[in-house]
């Protein structure tokens, strides 16, 4: 990796200095406004306590939903603030500010050892367009600009990259630097055989995966309703399934072109409607019925995709094989979790791509028998199409 990071810094860099450091706690909260999920949160708790074992004076910025430029209370950081306190064990402050000369006395009359949580960035009207004031002010409130935010890493913000022409140097967290390991490791030397699995609804949304990816892999993987644009392609009756009628072309071209590399369900769980799961059945995929859907893969796909998994030594997972909020559409996804647990026992490199797979390993218990959960949703995805992630583009190089 050639990004810097806060181990490239010094002790001077450090010991009594501000640390500027940008974190993804974009955290779903429940109905009485607390935090519902912290996976964001503890998993930049290694930066920060590094930052203030090593002397410094953390300074967290944060966005939290989708605002706009303007602050508005349900999107407020408070909650995360409470959360944060908890885990950490250590004081932290919040304001109710996030830039401007309260701000930076605030930042300035930090304690060695204390953090301060400054409120959304996305209040302010200059982030999501990358401001150079508000970049400059971004930086007035450290020494050090740290970059822990993989999550928000696809942004072009003011606080996830304009600053850090402003607060130098500018090095990556452990949290960051963790993902770009795993998930760039994966695309870039991968330990062979290496299996990619990609699910979700829509082909559309997975094409520039698909295509980073098969050059790459010895074989991927399909699931979801994406895998009824295949069946389409390939002449078979989809029935009521979700497919995308103007992407058939681009899927034929797709089989055409990957041969054996794409491997697709050899059955499918249907039903009438996603609501009638009372009525779900498993049929082999080219007999489909004409008047049901297809909800989930079938169980000899998860035994095919689970043998696949079992012998590969990079596995790399992005996107669910069916509805698996609904029992019993989540049998193909939860089949592909355990199977990747399995592979994790037996010494591969398994990654989760996060966003949808990330949430159903974590409620299938699955999450410590990975090497890595991203926490990136859309940053993952970017970053496995090949694209440039501004908030890492902007860091130090070594
Ligand atoms: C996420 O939740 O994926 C990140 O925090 C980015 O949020 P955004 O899609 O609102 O930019």
């Amino acid at each position: 990796m050639t990004t810097r990071t806060i181990r490239d810094l010094t002790a001077a860099d450090l010991a009594g200095r501000r640390a500027l450091v940008r974190v993804d706690f974009n955290v779903p909260l429940d109905d009485a406004g607390a935090v519902a999920d912290d996976t964001r949160i503890v998993a930049a708790l290694p930066t920060i306590n590094a930052l203030l074992d090593a002397g410094a004076r953390v300074v967290l910025l944060a966005h939290f939903g989708r605002p706009k430029g303007a602050p508005e209370a349900k999107y407020s950081l408070a909650p995360v603030a409470t959360r944060l306190r908890e885990r950490l064990g250590r004081p932290v402050q919040f304001l109710t500010e996030t830039v401007g000369p309260t701000a930076v006395s605030a930042t300035r009359a930090l304690a060695a050892g204390e953090t301060l949580l400054l409120e959304n960035t996305r209040f302010l009207p200059g982030e999501e367009h990358n401001d150079e004031a508000l970049s400059r002010q971004f930086a007035e409130l450290g020494d050090v600009y740290v970059n822990d935010a993989f999550g928000a890493a696809h942004r072009a913000h003011s606080s996830t990259a304009g600053v850090a022409a402003y607060c130098r140097p500018a090095v990556a967290g452990l949290l960051m630097e963790r993902e770009l390991a795993y998930l760039g490791g994966a695309l870039a030397a991968p330990e062979r055989p290496f299996v990619a699995i990609l699910g979700g609804s829509k082909i559309s949304g997975k094409i520039d995966v698909v295509e980073a990816l098969l050059p790459k892999v010895d074989y991927l993987l399909i699931g979801g309703a994406m895998a009824c644009t295949f069946f389409r392609a390939m002449a078979l009756e989809t029935g009521k399934s979700l497919v995308e009628p103007d992407r058939l072309d681009m899927a034929r071209d797709l089989l055409a072109r990957a041969g054996d590399k794409l491997v697709l369900p050899t059955d499918a769980m249907v039903a009438p409607a996603m609501d009638r799961t009372d009525a779900a059945h498993v049929v082999a995929r080219d007999a489909i019925p004409s008047d049901e859907a297809m909800f989930d893969i079938g169980p000899d796909s998860v035994l095919h995709y689970a043998a696949l998994i079992a012998s590969a030594r990079t596995v790399l997972w992005n996107g669910p094989m069916g509805v698996f909020e609904k029992p019993p559409f989540d049998a193909g996804t939860r089949g592909v979790a355990h199977a990747m647990a399995g592979a994790t026992d037996l010494g591969a490199t398994t990654i989760i791509g996060g966003g949808d797979s990330a949430a159903a390993v974590a409620e299938a218990g699955l999450e410590s028998r990975m090497s890595h959960v991203s926490t990136g949703g859309g940053a993952s995805l970017e970053f496995l199409e090949g694209k440039t992630l501004p908030g890492v583009a902007a860091l130090d190089t070594r």
